[in-house]
Order: structure tokens, then C-alpha cells, then sequence
């Protein structure tokens, strides 16, 4: 019989993890289908079980859910508790597992497809909400000289790094508080994009061969002109993110690990 997945938000129409897992499935021949799952917003918990009892053997979780998903699981990752956000859900017999694979999509997307080695490398991380939350702790992992969160609220970029603290080299705080630093890697987890606009970042926080990214994808993002224009060496979106943390959660259910490239390319190509 074939097995049940699907994506839960609200809202899900652009969901691209429809596609993505069905070029997964295609790719690794696993009986799998995979839909969109519309829940109301005050219905997540209700749309999970009524998925589950028709038969669904897990879920990924989008806006604005993953902190609820990371409430109903029974069983979490120390991964999701550094996130205090699941956006992979198992139905394990009578158990709900949660599982956070963003960081991980992340990470892998940067080091292995981007080919960019976060040890020693000096990293600014941009944005203290749920999207920053949930790398921190990968980052941390990948051993960068230096760790810095800035926020436009300073105190959130100071709680995170808190929260994290003793875990590496990190520290939190305002953009003009890191005027005169420069970055060899800095990322945008904040929703400025979503507004067309750029974090207050100084001028000049760019090493010559820093990477950009951005965690959002799309053409014409506002970070990613802004640090072609402050001299960044390499730029990129969030579209290898979003293939990676949806590999990995193909893993967690189905113990296989598809292949990304095609996938990758074929997102780009549409
Ligand atoms: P998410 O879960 O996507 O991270 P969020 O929790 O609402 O969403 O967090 C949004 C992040 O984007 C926050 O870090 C927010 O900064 P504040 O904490 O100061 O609100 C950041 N953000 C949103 N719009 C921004 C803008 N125009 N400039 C800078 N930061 C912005």
C-alpha cells in the first residue's frame, strides 16, 4: 500500500515540498504520496490525528505550526529542543516523534553544495526569530571561529545567544553594534526580504570571499542585491535549504537519502 505523507500550513498552495518529495519517491522507487494538508489555524492538532487515523505515516510542518508540532510530539530530537520547533513529524507506532531538519538542510546546503567550510570562519548571523532559532545550534556544530546574532531587537539576539550559550564561540546583539567587524559567511533569517527590504547592516561587513545567503529563494531578493553591491564574493538563496531539509526528513521516514543535485536544479529551472 502506498504510504502517506504530506506538508501542513497555513497557508500551503506554494508549498514546493509536494514536488520535491515526489522527485524523491520517483528517485529512490519508495511507494510514497504526498500531499498538502491545509490546516485552519486553530485546528493543527486536529488536522494531524485526522491524518494520522486515515492512514498518514508523517508530516512536515510549515508556518505557523512548528512551534505547536513541537508542543504535540511525544518524543523530540535535540535537534527540535534547540529549535523549540519540529517541522518533521513520524507516527512511530503509538508514538509522535519530532524532529527539526532545517539546521541540518542548512548546513548541508552550505558545506557540501556550496562547498564553503564553516570551521574557523567568522559567521554573522541575521535575525533572532523562530527561522534563526532553529540553525544556531548547527551552526555551532560546524565549529566557526565566531558565532554573532544581530537583531533589530537587540534583546531577542541576546536571549538566543543566552539560550546557547557555553555551546561555542557566539555572542548577540544590535546591527550597529558589529560596524568595523567583518564576516566571511553571513546569513538572513529574518522576514525583511518579505518586505523587500535589508536588515540596518554597517557597511563593509563582508570579508573579499564571503558567501551571502539567504535563507528565503525567490528572484530579486533584497539581501542578496545588497550584498552583491557590498562586494560579497558568493551569493545564494534558500532553494538548496529547502531540498536539504526536505532530503533529510525523507530520511527519517523512509531510512534513504535521495539525491539533491537534480532536485536542485530542477527547482531552479521552473
Ligand atoms: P521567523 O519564524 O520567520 O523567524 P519571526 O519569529 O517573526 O519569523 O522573526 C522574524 C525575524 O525577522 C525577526 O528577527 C525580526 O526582527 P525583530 O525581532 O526585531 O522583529 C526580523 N525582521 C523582520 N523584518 C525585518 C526588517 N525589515 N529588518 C530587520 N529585521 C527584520
Amino acid at each position: 500500500m502506498t504510504d502517506r505523507y504530506a506538508v501542513a500550513g497555513n497557508p500551503i498552495a506554494h508549498s514546493k515540498s509536494p514536488f520535491i518529495h515526489a522527485q524523491f519517491a520517483r528517485q529512490t522507487s519508495q511507494d510514497v504520496q504526498y500531499e498538502r494538508l491545509l490546516a485552519p489555524l486553530d485546528g493543527f492538532r486536529a488536522a494531524v490525528e485526522n491524518f494520522r487515523a486515515a492512514g498518514g505515516r508523517g508530516l512536515n510542518v510549515t508556518l505557523p505550526f512548528k512551534l505547536e508540532a513541537f508542543e504535540l510530539a511525544q518524543e523530540r530530537s535535540d535537534r527540535a529542543a534547540d529549535a523549540q520547533a519540529v517541522n518533521t513529524l513520524k507516527f512511530d507506532g503509538s508514538t509522535l516523534y519530532g524532529d527539526n531538519t532545517d539546521g541540518v538542510g542548512l548546513l548541508r546546503d552550505i558545506e557540501h553544495n556550496l562547498g564553503f567550510a564553516i570551521q574557523g570562519r567568522s559567521v554573522l548571523l541575521m535575525g533572532a526569530g523562530g527561522a534563526a532559532q532553529g540553525v544556531v545550534g548547527p551552526l555551532l556544530s560546524a565549529r566557526p571561529e565566531r558565532l554573532v546574532i544581530a537583531n533589530r531587537t537587540v534583546e531577542k539576539a541576546q536571549r538566543l545567544a543566552q539560550q546557547f550559550a557555553g555551546r561555542g564561540p557566539l555572542s548577540g546583539g544590535g546591527y550597529a553594534a558589529i560596524a568595523g567587524q567583518q564576516f566571511d559567511l553571513v546569513i538572513n533569517a529574518t522576514a525583511a526580504s518579505l518586505s523587500d527590504s535589508v536588515p540596518d547592516l554597517p557597511e563593509g561587513v563582508f570579508t573579499r570571499d564571503a558567501l551571502a545567503y539567504d535563507m528565503m529563494y525567490g528572484k530579486g531578493l533584497a539581501f542578496v542585491e545588497f550584498a552583491n553591491s557590498q562586494g560579497a564574493a558568493r551569493v545564494a538563496d534558500g532553494i538548496g535549504m529547502l531540498v536539504e531539509q526536505a532530503a533529510e526528513s525523507f530520511f527519517i521516514w523512509r531510512g534513504v537519502r535521495p539525491q539533491t543535485t537534480p532536485v536542485i536544479a530542477a527547482l531552479r529551472a521552473q
